[in-house]
């Protein structure tokens, strides 16, 4: 008979409570499915006081993080504690450098120091899993890892903020705008007090660059990732997507191109008709390209207690299994470096929202400007003023919608094309470009 794997876990907020309650409940379940019983024997957490809807009888209360990491009675090292940096890094290392295994739903923490760990995993033997640090329940890190191992990845993408997702679907139903629907994520506890790490595409930049390690064997490197957020789309931009059969979502993409590997957050435009396209409020998605294989598109709960707690306990049964694969797929030595993918020259279609002054010889204008730098249309809209005002005259002549959609050209041409149309004073304001991701 195996001994039970003695679990420590440092957090219990939101995560940490949902995993000690899990670990409880599923114990019979774990042991017959691990092979090996499962005990959280040690917590902590900054306040011993507080009080917790917990029954933590029977369970030490370590002094700190650190003295829960370094806890001989200890076997695996849970982190649920969060942030970048202290006391999260000194812990973990700590653990690993005692031989543990450590399991963290920590995507800050491993987007920034996950390669400095993954180190200090192989060279003492432990695991170090992050499932839950992405996408949460969704099991997209041991897809990479595991079940794709024999296939190459060409590109993966997804939601992986739930946060923008939700502001996105409420801006397309309702036709409200950016600002109103974050006030009203926040107000029902989607977005936090400051949403900028959300809404600005930092958090999906943490994930997508842990997705594109595991993906291409490249280092991860949150400062390679071009990141752009939600806040400049207006209910203009998704109404006119659904008119052209697209809808607009924040994406993190990590492709393989001619010219290197890109890795890249940003408002997308995709098919009505993908799968990614689908999948509404703050639902997460990730699609996989493998090379050879139709594409797989994993959906489910990105964020929420219960949900992150369902990795993270798999994690810990994948410890107590005696299972140790290399954290990001391969040795860390054999994981190359990546620089930043300039993103004039990625390649692509484009939609473009300008607002063309009611001028003779606008239309050609524009259409002459796209013609030199070589970008051809696969549609325009251009929206005439309706009708008369209130006094019953016509319409003055006022600026005008017009919607472009390209076919794939590059991001140089298409701002070289609208320099030059705001050169010609054809349009006003600054237009809008909205990168499109085919299926
Ligand atoms: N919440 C989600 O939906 C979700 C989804 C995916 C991944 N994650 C990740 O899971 C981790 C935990 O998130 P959470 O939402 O559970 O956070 P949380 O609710 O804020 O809980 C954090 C816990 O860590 C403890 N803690 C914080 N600083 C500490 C310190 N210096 N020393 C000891 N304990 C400390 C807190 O103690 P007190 O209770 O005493 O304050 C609390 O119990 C984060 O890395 C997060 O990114 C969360």
């Amino acid at each position: 008979m195996v001994a039970p794997l003695r679990v420590g876990i440092a957090g219990l907020g939101t995560v940490g409570a949902e995993v000690v309650r899990l670990i409880e409940e599923q114990s019979r379940m774990l042991s017959e499915r691990s092979g090996r019983g499962v005990r959280v024997v040690a917590v902590t957490a900054r306040s011993k006081a507080k009080k917790r809807s917990l029954d933590l009888r029977g369970i030490d209360w370590a002094k700190s993080p650190l003295a829960l990491a370094s806890d001989p009675n200890v076997d695996c090292f849970v982190e649920l504690m969060g942030g970048s940096g202290e006391p999260a890094l000194s812990a973990i290392e700590a653990a690993l450098k005692s031989g543990k295994s450590v399991v963290t739903a920590n995507k800050a923490l491993i987007a920034r120091h996950g390669l400095r760990l993954a180190k200090a995993a192989e060279k003492h033997g432990g695991a170090l899993n992050f499932e839950a640090a992405v996408g949460a329940a969704i099991p997209v890190i041991k897809t990479l890892r595991e079940g794709l191992c024999g296939t190459g990845v060409n590109r993966v993408y997804g939601i992986l903020n739930g946060t923008c997702n939700y502001i996105l679907t409420r801006m397309e139903h309702e036709g409200l705008s950016f600002a109103e629907c974050l006030k009203d994520a926040q107000r029902l506890g989607y977005a936090e007090a400051n949403p900028s790490f959300d809404v600005d595409g930092h958090d999906t930049a943490q994930k997508l660059a842990i997705l594109a390690s595991l993906a291409f064997g490249t280092k991860v490197a949150q400062s390679a990732v071009y990141v752009e957020g939600i806040s400049s789309i207006a209910p203009e931009d998704l109404r006119a997507a659904e008119e052209l059969g697209y809808r607009v979502k924040l994406l993190g993409v990590a492709v393989r191109t001619a010219k290197g590997i890109e890795q890249r957050v940003h408002p997308t435009m995709v098919p009505k008709s993908s799968s990614i396209a689908q999948v509404m409020g703050v639902t997460n998605a990730v699609t996989i390209d493998g090379e050879g294989i139709p594409a797989i598109t994993l959906v489910g709960p990105g964020a929420g207690g219960a949900a992150t707690a369902s990795a993270v306990v798999a994690d810990i049964a994948d410890v107590a299994r005696g299972i140790r694969a290399k954290p990001f797929g391969r040795p860390v030595e054999r994981l190359r470096d990546i620089t930043k993918a300039p993103m004039e020259r990625h390649e692509g279609g484009y939609y473009i929202r300008l607002m063309a002054r009611d001028l003779a010889g606008t239309a050609a204008t524009i259409a002459t400007r796209l013609a030199e730098q070589k970008i051809s249309l696969e549609s325009i809209v251009q929206r005439h003023p309706e009708g008369v005002d209130a006094n019953g005259a016509a319409k003055k002549p006022s600026p005008v919608p017009v919607i472009l959609i390209t076919y794939a050209t590059s991001e140089d041409a298409v701002y070289r094309a609208l320099e030059a149309v705001q050169r010609d004073k054809v349009i006003s304001g600054r237009p809008q470009v909205i990168r499109i991701e085919k299926n």
